[in-house]
């Protein structure tokens, strides 16, 4: 999967950019403002429908203007996105496509960002937001299921708002829900089966040392309990006016050598790990499509010393088309060849 050319107009502080991709390795030049990393952002709107930067799509609009178009041409397909003050429109060679789900993962891309090591502080759902992301790239059958459960769940918590919940509605509710969370729960555990089969491997070979990562999947139920679960929960449910049992308050954590991450591993070995996440993830969306995800780097090879930069480079699948930036080409060790792109003074308004 590449990108082939990228014509950005009146998104964040470009007006009309057209930027011509390698199909192996690019490295984008700018100085602190210039819109590196706003290039990489417009790459993952078009993977996710959605910024990694802003909920607010309008901040994506060029200040004082009207719309915003990004056109994306990839190997196998046209792809763009028109927002304006309103909404938001996605077409695929130029279709309009009504359904997110049959947008979100059409063009797949990773990136790896300093903000990444959040990660492991934020608020499980925040977590959860990665994975259904990452799920909904790849499984159709999981955004779907996805999509209808919170819509249900929607309905539930409303419902058990009320003084006197009608129980003969709230078993509908949850007969609709049961197979939905099945689906949900299976999708996690092939997701993080996926991730545990790789990530010790992808450490070690970024950092060069042996150690045992693993992430563990805090599920709500065994999929063969859930029906069970759901109807024990009835009574808490009624207690606390929300639904307490569900996929909704899925996490998960990850382990070093047998010790939580946050309660061990240095700073450093925490960017390592969450790198090694990243690149686990790569191997899982191979496995679920055959393709080779697009690899954003922001910013991050600065962070790591030499020979880390060197190990992260050589990890990268040679069939991957990688986009670099940085603000100056001297801090980067990069034996391959590249294409230089450098963004100009006039591009920061
Ligand atoms: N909606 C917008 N309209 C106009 N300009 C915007 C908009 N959103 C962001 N910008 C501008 O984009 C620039 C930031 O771009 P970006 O974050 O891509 O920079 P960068 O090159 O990655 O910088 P750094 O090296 O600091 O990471 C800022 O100058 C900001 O004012
Ligand atoms: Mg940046």
């Amino acid at each position: 999967m590449l990108v082939k050319s990228l014509k950005l107009n009146n998104y964040r502080n470009y007006t009309n950019e057209n930027i011509i991709f390698d199909p192996n390795l690019n490295i984008i030049i700018g100085k602190n403002g210039s819109g590196k990393t706003n290039i990489l952002e417009s790459i993952v709107v078009v993977s996710n429908t959605k910024s990694f930067r802003t909920n607010n799509d309008q901040d994506l609009i060029k200040k004082g203007e009207e719309f915003s178009k990004i056109d994306l041409i990839s190997d196998e397909n046209d792809f763009k996105v028109v927002i304006n003050k309103k909404n938001k429109s996605l077409y695929i060679n130029n279709n309009l496509i009504k359904r997110t789900s049959q947008f979100i993962g059409k063009l797949n891309a990773i990136l790896f960002k300093p903000g990444d090591l959040e990660l492991f502080n934020q608020s499980p759902s925040e977590r959860r937001k990665l994975l259904d992301i990452e799920i909904s790239k790849i499984s159709n059958r999981y955004v779907l299921a996805l999509v209808k459960y919170n819509k249900i769940l929607k309905d539930k918590n409303k419902l058990l708002k009320e003084n006197n919940p009608d129980e003969t509605l709230l078993s509908v509710l949850d007969e609709s829900m049961a197979p939905l969370i099945k689906t949900i729960i299976e999708e996690r555990e092939r997701f993080f089966d996926v991730i545990n089969e790789y990530i010790s491997a992808m450490y070690t070979m970024i950092s060069g040392k042996i150690v045992d990562i693993h992430v563990n999947y805090n599920k709500c139920s065994e999929t063969y309990e859930v029906n069970e679960k759901i109807e024990s929960s009835r009574n808490k449910d009624f207690y606390y006016h929300y639904t307490t049992f569900g996929p909704h308050h899925d996490d998960y954590e990850f382990i070093m050598d047998g010790y939580n991450l946050n309660s061990i591993a240095s700073q450093g070995q925490k960017r390592m790990v969450l790198i090694a996440f990243k690149f686990a993830l790569i191997k899982y969306i191979q496995k679920q499509t055959n393709k080779t995800p697009i690899v954003l780097l922001d910013d991050i090879l600065s962070e790591l010393d030499k020979d880390n930069q060197e190990r992260l480079l050589n990890v990268i699948p040679s069939s991957a088309q990688v986009i670099i930036t940085n603000t100056d080409i001297n801090n980067l060790k990069i034996d391959k060849d590249y294409k230089l792109i450098e963004l100009k003074e006039e591009e920061d308004v």
